[in-house]
């Protein structure tokens, strides 16, 4: 195994998109970021310079972590942000995984920028597939026009979700179909009769997005750096925070042929927040072209394609790190998840403002919308005792009985009432721990894409409407269920995870949309350590950023 460093400086540079020059925080003036490729069982060690004028952290999206909680990276929860002019180094090692992350900023909207791919070889050297002629990272991005770090100030401050972003992008390229972006879109050269992975990354900030290349199947073979057994599809469709590799053979009349992403809303009624397109182009054998081939996307709202997509993949029993679904179980969890509304006005104000409206939207789990602490993360409090920071006494059931399907039936106003708290859910070394997530649709078109840090985890089930909790575990896969880090919870509907909490340390749970994530979507499972000093967490590393 290998050490491998890497410099990240985080500086705000100057970049010409939408015919217009804007300000963009980004790591080493590039967009996307690095890609960092690593084999499995490496250590990454990576020098943080925060040069920018904001607090910054980096997360390894996915990596497990294990037993190096304190290089995780989301602000407030593992670390105090690096403040600007300081440094941080991450350092850990990568077992027990292999596939496709990706890395990104984990404090306020930063991540709009600030992101890249993260890439684990096998250490067999072999994939469980034919090995693919080239692979290409396709990350999937969103970018606005406005400073990121306004625009999240500025919606906390209304109370309200942000704009939408100004354009979709892939590899940081909104490409043809918007002003002034012609010249740099993003172009894929390939040879006819070969196969490819592309490694795809859902970067967005607050949309799921379909993705496809006209006249071009696909196979998917991974998701969140997890083997799947193979399934066709012409489109795929990702959450924030997902990966999916796929593989593509280049079987059609050599030509140019567009790939494009554009936002897929769950809520069959609602208004299309976005119904913008990016592309970019599949060249074959560098061929003169004038206009590429276009392809169909499913309609914005097709929840029908969506679910297919995802409740169709299984995870490839017996390939590198797959391991059994738990089947005894510790903790059953229960929670609630969804988007509501909570009083402005002390202690919830909605300041800063003219006009200040008395409602702003809250989001929740078991009705208690998370409150970032600010004076010390969760670790911290945690490692070293201390108290006041967070309460350890989230609900494992919803406080209030409720008709998913239908709120207007339900007595239950203080649903629609979420305060915030700092509730997190604490658990045993190797508790077998599963959570069905409830989306509550009160208001809000999008599935919630939960996401885990330090784990993986098997998503046993998926539905729509109320959980069931006699029936609808009679139906769980507990044979191949695919194993992944983020799972999308459908609008109206239900997801069961499971997994074993053998990694001690402060792991947020969240959702992995930024609007939603601002308001409160999130808690923590504090892991307690484990007897022996295998399953002990280390004290921090001596430059730990302090509040
Ligand atoms: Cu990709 Cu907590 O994040």
């Amino acid at each position: 195994a290998a050490i491998v460093e890497h410099v990240f400086n985080v500086e705000n540079v100057t970049v010409r998109k939408l015919c217009h020059d804007h300000v963009i925080t980004a790591v080493n003036g590039a967009l996307p970021g690095p890609t960092i490729q690593v084999t499995e069982g490496d250590t990454l060690v990576v020098h943080v310079f925060n040069k920018s004028p904001y607090n910054v952290t980096i997360h390894w999206h996915g990596v497990f972590q294990l037993l190096s909680s304190w290089a995780d990276g989301p602000s407030y929860i593992t670390q105090c942000p690096i403040p600007p002019g300081g440094n941080y180094t991450y350092n850990f090692t990568i077992t027990t995984q292999e596939g496709t992350l990706w890395w990104h900023a984990h404090v306020s909207f930063l991540r709009a920028t600030v992101y890249g791919a993260l890439i684990i070889l096998p250490k067999s050297g072999h994939y469980p597939f034919p090995t693919p002629y080239e692979e290409f990272p396709i990350i999937l991005g969103e970018w606005w026009n406005a400073n990121v770090i306004d625009l999240q100030t500025q919606a906390q401050a209304l109370g309200t979700g942000p704009n939408n972003s100004d354009a979709f992008t892939i590899n940081g390229r909104p490409g043809d179909l918007y002003p002034c972006s012609k010249n740099c879109t993003y172009k894929l050269n390939a040879v006819h009769g070969q196969t490819y992975m592309l490694r795809l990354i859902n970067a967005a900030l607050n949309n799921q997005l379909f993705f496809k290349i006209a006249n071009h199947k696909f196979t998917v073979v991974a998701v969140d750096a997890s083997y799947t057994n193979p399934y066709v599809t012409d489109v795929a469709v990702l959450a924030p925070g997902q990966t999916v590799d796929v593989l593509l053979t280049t079987d059609q009349t050599p030509g140019a042929y567009y790939m494009l992403a554009r936002p897929y809303v769950s809520a069959q009624n609602a208004p299309p927040p976005d119904n913008t397109t990016t592309t970019g182009i599949l060249i074959y054998d560098e061929l003169p072209y004038t206009s590429p081939i276009m392809p169909l996307l499913p309609a914005l709202n097709d929840t029908p394609t969506a679910h297919t997509f995802s409740s169709s993949l299984t995870s490839l029993v017996g390939s590198p790190n797959w391991r059994p679904v738990p089947t005894q179980l510790d903790e059953q969890l229960l929670w609630t998840v969804g988007l509501s509304v909570a009083p402005c006005g002390p202690p919830n104000a909605c300041t800063g403002v003219p006009n200040i409206p008395t409602l702003r939207l809250s989001a929740s789990i078991n009705n208690a919308s998370f409150q970032f602490p600010t004076s010390l993360s969760i670790l911290q409090a945690h490692f070293f005792n201390v108290t006041g920071i967070y309460t350890a006494d989230l609900p494992d059931q919803p406080p209030l009985k409720f008709d998913y399907t239908n709120p207007a039936n339900s007595n239950n106003s203080a649903l629609a009432f979420a305060f915030k708290s700092t509730r997190v859910k604490q658990v045993k070394y190797n508790a077998t721990v599963e959570i069905v997530f409830q989306d509550t649709t009160i208001i809000g078109a999008e599935n919630h894409p939960m996401h885990l840090h330090g784990y993986n985890f098997h998503v046993v089930g998926q539905g729509f409407g109320n959980f069931d909790p006699v029936n609808d575990p009679k139906k769980y896969n507990l044979v191949n269920p695919v194993i992944r880090n983020t799972i999308g919870v459908p609008v109206g509907g239900w997801a069961t995870i499971r997994f074993q909490a053998n990694n001690p340390g402060a792991w947020i749970l969240h959702c992995h949309l930024d609007a939603h994530l601002t308001m409160g979507l999130a808690t923590v499972i504090v892991v307690d350590n484990g007897p022996t000093p295998s399953s002990t967490l280390p004290p921090p590393p001596p430059d730990l950023p302090q509040c």
